[in-house]
């Protein structure tokens, strides 16, 4: 493989995620920001061509692994064009996807002959109810009918992200668990980062003491290998079929082994999901810069990754959301 580009720290990059647009058909209160509406897309969002020219780039520095993610991606027109495109770069190993589910019934065959290998679904409950309060929609049946699509066109395993909210879904993770289990998913709790109107930070729930209890009811051990190269922690079942992964941004950062940058629709490259340092390339790719200028801008850019997110000691500092970046 390609050196990869380094950042200031050591870390080396290996991973986008990709947003395609900001704009979602849910509402959940954690992600976007209040009174957010409209779907049309802005004239100045990267289009097709300008995403996999960067993406390109990026894959010749040394990036393997990209993650597309929204807003709800699956709301930008024609994804699995653009995940063929993405697909077929050299370089590029492992094109993943974040997706609320709502489209899956719609698009996953598609996205699995456009090379999609992984895909990551948002679901905090299993309640109906619980489910359309969060997401301030009726959408509960299009989700789940939306996983099991996906699981038919052959993602396996599919990766459910349910951020675990203190008072909202708090009690519906055993049963979310077993669930997953049963069904052959992968679950991922998930703890809430304060980042736009969700600053203050209210549903903020500790793992910790929820994987002490369910490491002693599902008889869970720790897991070794890596799975996907993201932040999540894996605990197996005994006899290895089952697993659950904790993503604790709060709790315990994990941004020593940080692999990763975002790029958002307008071409702005977020260096850290906490942090406000960003680099901007749609000048460069509008202003006529050639491969060689863009590879060196990657290259200062991600000069400026910060050493780590500061969500537990200054909550409220982002004032981001997270539909901008996709999490
Ligand atoms: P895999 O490649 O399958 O491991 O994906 P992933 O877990 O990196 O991606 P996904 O989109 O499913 O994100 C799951 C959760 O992890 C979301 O809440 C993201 O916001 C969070 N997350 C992903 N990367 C980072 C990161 O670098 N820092 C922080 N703080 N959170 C992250
Ligand atoms: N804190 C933690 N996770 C979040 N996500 C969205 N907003 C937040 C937040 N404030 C998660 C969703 C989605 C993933 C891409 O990001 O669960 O699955
Ligand atoms: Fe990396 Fe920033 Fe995420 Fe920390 S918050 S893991 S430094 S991107």
């Amino acid at each position: 493989p390609i050196a990869p580009l380094q950042d200031r720290f050591g870390r080396a990059i290996r991973y986008l995620r990709l947003s395609v647009t900001d704009r979602c058909d849910l509402r959940c209160n954690y992600c976007l920001p209040k009174g957010f509406s409209g779907y049309e897309e802005p004239t100045n969002w990267l289009s097709f061509d300008e995403m996999t020219r960067l993406v390109g780039l990026f894959a010749q520095a040394g990036v393997s692994r990209v993650r597309l993610t929204g807003g709800e991606p699956l709301l930008r027109h024609n994804l699995p064009e653009l995940a063929a495109r993405l697909s077929a770069l050299p370089g590029v190993e492992d094109l993943s996807l974040s997706t609320n589910a709502t489209q899956l019934v719609k698009h996953a065959v598609a996205l699995k002959a456009a090379g999609v290998k992984r895909i990551n679904v948002s679901l905090d409950s299993l309640d109906k109810g619980c489910v359309n309060t969060i997401t301030g929609r009726d959408s509960f049946d299009a989700i789940m009918a939306g996983i099991m699509a996906g699981k038919a066109a052959g993602f396996d395993p599919i990766k459910l992200n349910m951020v675990a909210m203190r008072g909202v879904n708090e009690h519906e993770i055993n049963r979310m668990v077993a669930f997953c289990l049963e069904n052959g998913f992968i679950l991922r709790l998930i703890e809430a980062m304060p980042m736009g109107s969700t600053g203050r930070n209210a549903q903020y729930l500790d793992l910790n003491p929820v994987r002490e209890q369910l490491v002693a009811q599902f008889g869970l051990i720790p897991e070794v290998a890596e799975l996907g190269g993201g932040p999540a922690r894996y605990w197996q079942t005994a006899d290895g079929s089952g697993r659950v992964g904790f993503i604790t941004p709060i709790s315990q950062h994990f941004c020593a082994s940080c692999n990763r940058v975002r790029l958002a629709v307008d071409g702005t490259l977020y260096m850290c999901l906490g942090q406000e340092e960003k680099f901007e390339f749609a000048p460069l790719l509008r202003g006529g810069a050639s491969d060689a200028e863009i590879l060196t801008a990657l290259k200062t850019a991600i000069e400026l990754k910060p050493e780590r997110h500061e969500f537990k000691e200054q909550p409220g500092k982002i004032i981001r959301f997270m539909s901008q970046t996709g999490g």
